[in-house]
């Protein structure tokens, strides 16, 4: 039995490319005291593994199924999320395993606990106003639905070309080529944050995967609560973010939440309650593609969650 895995080439630094990824064939490893073997089913890429990628580390999170154990509360067959290698199959301590079912990959490899997490975070309240920004990325279209899901009044999103704009504001009922059920969007490439926000009226809540903090301070009104989820801008090769104004800040009485989905474990529940979402997503057929998967994610050409199924051909 063979274990095929994609390791980090050292990369020059710049874009990177399919230099930067190299596909070995080796044993299966063999799990020691207090570890099991998985197999893995589906990976989920992000735009976090640009930065990882550049120090030379492929880790995604995944689930599997238990192909050998030395542990009996995780026997074999056990469905497990777990922080992986990019292989199909991978040897990790049963410390940090969760019971998850592969069958069903979106619910644990989704954003759809990292929304809860920061809209929780920013307290939102039934019929105010949320705006995500990145929201056609994983967690961004997860943050519309369960925005919509707490009760949100109005959801307004941002991405970054006219194409998505489309998308986010088209109808969730049509089916695979429908819409991210935003109820209105702008392209944050092509207008400011503070254009595009004062086109779209005022705001109660942002969640906020961009990063661009500087201009949302400058952009929202009196007292918002901004939940900081992400620096998309700065993970895919934009400019460093300018200083806050603090005064600004201070002046509107701003709220800025930082928060982990890995702070709040006890939200599994309460999302289950809220649930099920359909979160938009794409699934890449083999490990072999991943690689060009996570090029275009890196690009833009992607939207939703991004799942490689590990085990197809
Ligand atoms: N706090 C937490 O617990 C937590 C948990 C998970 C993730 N995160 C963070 O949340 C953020 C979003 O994660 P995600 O998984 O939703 O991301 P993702 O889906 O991997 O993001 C991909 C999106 O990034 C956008 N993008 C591409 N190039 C860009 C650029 N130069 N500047 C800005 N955006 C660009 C693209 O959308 P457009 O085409 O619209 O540009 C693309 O759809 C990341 O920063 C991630 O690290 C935080």
């Amino acid at each position: 039995m063979t274990n095929i895995e994609i390791h980090p080439v050292h990369s020059t630094g710049g874009v990177p490319g399919l230099g930067d990824f190299a596909v070995v064939t080796a044993a299966v490893p063999e799990p020691g005291p207090g570890q099991v073997l998985i197999r893995n089913r589906y990976l989920a890429l992000g735009a976090v593994l640009r930065t990882l990628l550049a120090e030379g580390t492929l880790i995604a999170r995944a689930v599997g199924e238990v192909a050998a154990s030395t542990d009996p509360a995780f026997p074999v067959g056990t469905g497990v999320l777990h922080r992986s290698p990019w292989s199909t199959y991978a040897v990790a301590d049963t410390s940090a395993l969760r019971t998850a079912d592969p069958d069903d990959p979106l619910s644990c490899l989704g954003g759809a606990l990292t929304a809860l997490a920061g809209l929780r975070a920013a307290g939102l309240r039934p019929g105010e106003t949320v705006y995500v920004s990145g929201a056609a990325g994983a967690v961004g279209s997860a943050a519309g639905r369960v925005a919509r899901a707490l009760g949100a009044g109005r959801v307004v999103g941002s991405t970054g070309s006219a194409r998505k704009v489309a998308l986010l504001t088209g109808d969730p009922a049509g089916g695979p080529a429908g819409g991210f059920g935003f109820d209105a969007a702008f392209d944050h490439r092509a207008e400011s944050i503070v254009s595009g926000l004062a086109r779209l009226g005022p705001v109660d809540v942002v969640f906020d995967t961009l990063g661009r903090v500087a201009e949302l301070v400058e952009a929202v009104g009196p007292r918002t609560r901004i939940a900081l989820c992400g620096a998309l801008t700065q993970q895919l090769g934009g400019a460093p973010d300018p200083r806050l104004d603090l005064t600004a800040v201070i002046g509107k009485r701003l709220s800025l939440h930082g928060f982990t989905a890995a702070d709040h474990p006890g939200l599994d529940a309460q999302l289950a309650e809220l649930g099920p979402f359909a979160l938009p997503h794409s699934i890449i057929d083999g490990l072999a593609a991943a690689p060009q998967a996570l090029l275009d994610l890196f690009a833009g050409r992607h939207a939703g969650v991004v799942l490689v199924r590990v085990d197809a051909a």
